[in-house]
């Protein structure tokens, strides 16, 4: 592996990923979407700026995908629409960002002959767990049109493999959080809300537990799943094994910044009873005995680094906390 191509490159995991793989001595092409601002998204603040290729463009159109894909011999495929509450709004836009663009990325990969193509799937396709940990084989659910989307997606790269033997690995990362995570997830909701000096926080369901990921491990998981042999065709998890529910995560993160907080539920954030995930933990062993990865941060010191990096007031200042970010 030597040339990469990262897409989503402009977001959270993505522009994570793409510092580790430059600090790893990859010669990097980021995938940005296309925007008339010219903005990079998070990429405009690397400290690694100069040192990768940044393009401009758009999953969606074929023609580019093939154009992108030149040149490079591992894909990391990241870019798609990742909201779950923004899936209820516009579930055709997740059909042809995520299976059109993931199927966009897999024609330009095979017609110039890329030797590795990881795909981004996501725990939320497991859905709510019939049995904890939560292993490869668990079925599928798609409590979402996002979760759809990305069962959509996944299929998709296996079909290739299967297909036209392409190496594909699907690596399916539980919930990530960190430095840089949008305003629509929980993690980044509650800390931002409170460093804005809200003791109130507007919450949706409680009771759900998730399986947290700081980014970086995430991102190791990645490049774990790029480098190792035996992960070719397979559908991988990147997780934990730790499991904690959303209310037991805010107290934590309230402990951490050092505050009492109460809790308001706001009736918009909360999800259809039958789309909410209930429960998510994840099964790490294949990864483990696949490539030797092993999480590094607890979430704890994860948590600590998150808000660390919230406290510089040029980062939240990027951050909406009075409203609900869908
Ligand atoms: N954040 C998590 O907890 C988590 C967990 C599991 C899997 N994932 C997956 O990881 C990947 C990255 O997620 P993230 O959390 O960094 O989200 P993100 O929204 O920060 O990143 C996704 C990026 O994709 C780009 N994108 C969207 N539509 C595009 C298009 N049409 N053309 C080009 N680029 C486009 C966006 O600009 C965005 O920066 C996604 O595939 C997501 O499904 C995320």
């Amino acid at each position: 592996m030597k040339k990469v191509l990262v897409t989503g490159a402009d977001g959270f995991i993505g522009s994570h990923l793409v510092e580790t793989l430059v600090r790893a001595g990859m010669e990097v092409r980021a995938l940005c979407q296309y925007n008339s601002f010219s903005s990079w998204g998070w990429l405009d603040r690397s400290e690694f700026a100069g040192q990768f290729e940044v393009v401009l463009g758009d999953v969606r159109d074929p023609a580019q995908m093939r154009h992108v894909t030149k040149g490079v011999d591992t894909v990391f495929h990241l870019a798609a629409l990742i909201a779950i509450p923004y899936s209820y709004q516009a579930p055709s836009s997740y059909v042809d960002t995520n299976v059109g663009g993931t199927l966009n990325l897999l024609q330009g990969a095979l017609d110039n002959g890329v030797e590795r193509f990881i795909q981004t799937s996501t725990s939320e396709v497991y859905g709510t767990a019939r049995f904890v940990p939560i292993s490869e084989e668990h079925p599928l659910q798609a409590q979402s049109p996002y979760s759809a989307s990305k069962i959509g997606s996944d299929a998709m790269a296996y079909s290739f493999h299967a297909s036209f033997d392409m190496p594909v690995v699907i690596a399916r990362p539980f919930n990530t959080y960190g430095p840089r995570q949008s305003a629509r997830a929980v993690i980044p909701t509650v800390i931002t809300q409170l460093l804005s000096g809200k003791r109130a926080l507007k919450l949706g369901a409680l009771s759900p537990t998730r399986d947290f990921n700081f980014v970086q491990d995430t991102c190791d998981g990645f490049l774990a799943l790029a480098t190792s042999q035996g992960c070719v065709g397979q559908t991988v998890n990147i997780g934990s094994g730790t499991e904690i529910s959303i209310g037991d995560t805010v107290e934590l993160i309230a402990k951490i910044v050092g505050v009492d907080v109460e809790i308001e539920c706001d009736e918009q954030r909360l999800r259809p009873a039958a789309s909410e995930v209930e429960r998510l933990c994840c099964d790490n062993r294949l990864i483990k005995s696949l490539t030797g990865f092993q999480p590094r941060f607890s979430l704890e010191d994860g948590l600590r680094a998150t808000i660390d990096w919230l406290r510089v007031p040029d980062n939240l200042s990027r951050y909406k906390a009075d409203i609900f970010n869908v």
